[in-house]
This record gives C-alpha cells, sequence and structure tokens, in this order.
C-alpha cells in the first residue's frame, strides 16, 4: 500500500481541491473541514497548503490575517487575528499550533482586569504579531501577542514565543534562544 491514498481520502482531497479552487483561488490545496470566521479579514494565501481541522478567528473592518506565499501548517492549527498578524513567506508551521494576537483582559500597566470580571467579559486586549520569512514552528507551539519572528528562526516543539525574536534563532521553551545561525561557520552555534 506505501502512502497511498485510502478511496475516501482520495475522494476527500478532491473535494477539497475543487472547494480550495471555488473559494481561495489563490491557494494551493486548501483540506477540509476548515473554519474560517470573517473571511474578509484574511489576505495573500498564495500558494497556501492547510492540513485539516484549521480555522482562523478573524475580527476587524481593515485585513488583519496576511499570509505570506507558499506558507505551510498542519492540521488544527489556530489562529486569532483582531489586530495584525503577519506570517512571511514560505512559512512551514507543524500541526496544532496556536497564534494569537488577542487576550481575554489586561493584566499590566493600568486599568487591568479583576479576578472577578468573567473572563468572557472583560475587554478583548489585540497587539500585533510577526512571523518573518522561512520560519520552521513545531508541532504544538504558541505564538502569542508581542511576538516578532525574524528572518529563518526556528520554533521548537511546544514553544511558547511572545517577545522580538532575532533572525536565524533556534528558540525552545518559553521564548528561550539556544542556537543561533552562524554564516562564518555554516552551521547553527549554541548560545552560551
Ligand atoms: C528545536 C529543534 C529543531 C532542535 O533540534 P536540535 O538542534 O537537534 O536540538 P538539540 O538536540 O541540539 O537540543 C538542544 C537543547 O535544546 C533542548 N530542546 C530541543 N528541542 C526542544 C523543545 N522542543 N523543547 C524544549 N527543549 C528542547 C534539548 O533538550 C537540548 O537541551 P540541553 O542542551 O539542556 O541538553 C527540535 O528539538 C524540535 O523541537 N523540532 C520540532 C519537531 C516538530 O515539531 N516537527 C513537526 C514536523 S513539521
Amino acid at each position: 500500500m506505501g502512502n497511498k491514498y485510502s478511496v475516501s481520502e482520495f475522494i476527500n482531497n478532491i473535494y477539497a481541491f475543487v472547494m480550495t479552487k471555488i473559494t481561495m483561488s489563490g491557494a494551493r490545496f486548501v483540506r477540509r473541514p476548515i473554519y474560517i470566521r470573517g473571511k474578509e479579514s484574511l489576505c495573500g494565501c498564495k500558494n497556501l497548503t492547510t492540513g485539516r481541522f484549521c480555522r482562523f478567528d478573524l475580527q476587524g473592518k481593515k485585513k488583519t490575517l496576511h499570509i505570506g506565499d507558499n506558507c505551510e501548517m498542519g492540521d488544527m492549527t489556530h489562529i486569532v487575528a483582531h489586530n495584525h498578524v503577519e506570517i512571511g513567506d514560505d512559512v512551514l508551521i507543524a500541526s496544532k499550533c496556536f497564534i494569537s494576537d488577542t487576550n481575554h483582559g489586561k493584566y499590566d500597566g493600568e486599568e487591568q482586569d479583576s479576578f472577578e470580571t468573567k473572563p468572557n467579559d472583560r475587554r478583548l486586549i489585540s497587539g500585533k504579531v510577526k512571523i518573518g520569512n522561512r520560519v520552521w514552528i513545531g508541532e504544538n507551539a504558541i505564538i502569542l501577542s508581542g511576538a516578532d519572528i525574524g528572518d529563518g528562526c526556528i520554533i521548537g516543539a511546544n514553544s511558547v514565543v511572545t517577545k522580538k525574536i532575532p533572525e536565524g534563532s533556534m528558540l525552545v521553551g518559553s521564548n528561550r534562544i539556544i542556537k543561533h545561525w552562524d554564516s562564518n561557520t555554516n552551521k547553527w552555534e549554541r548560545v552560551q
């Protein structure tokens, strides 16, 4: 059997391919099911490939989610973009990643939200997320408001990113840079 598709998978793929061309003509292959709320806020997506069960929660009158050229994302990627999420070109996102520019409430600075307020009644506070070109994001990674990931970065499986990360960095855990690309040695060198 090798890696051949089963009959039902083959039929599903044909359906998904036809729907891609009807509903997102610039994309390469958007697998089904996919849930997009606020599609008018989505732009880019040229040659986009997605896995199954991806979910984009978009809001706002302007374009809040830009996906660059030739991006690929695995199953169950969830993106929340109420203000500004920008994904560069040639980005590879593994399955079950969560990318969000929005929080329920404010927990630093002035006018913070109280623990007594129901989370769903708190103000929605949106910032920005930027993911550069050729970034590879490992499985289950979480990219939150404030993340600004430079070109060519590698984000390890299960990482959490909330900060500016210089280009060519390898990050694991919570914003922890462990290696960077050294163009003198042409290797990923450990950061002490
Ligand atoms: C980030 C990653 C690329 C690093 O690979 P690597 O350079 O070979 O890493 P190393 O084995 O040299 O590990 C370096 C250190 O980082 C730690 N580390 C590596 N990946 C980690 C991760 N995801 N979370 C936490 N720590 C991690 C290692 O334990 C090691 O720690 P130590 O120095 O204390 O011993 C890889 O571990 C990873 O997470 N890949 C994602 C895989 C994936 O999601 N694939 C989906 C298919 S698209």
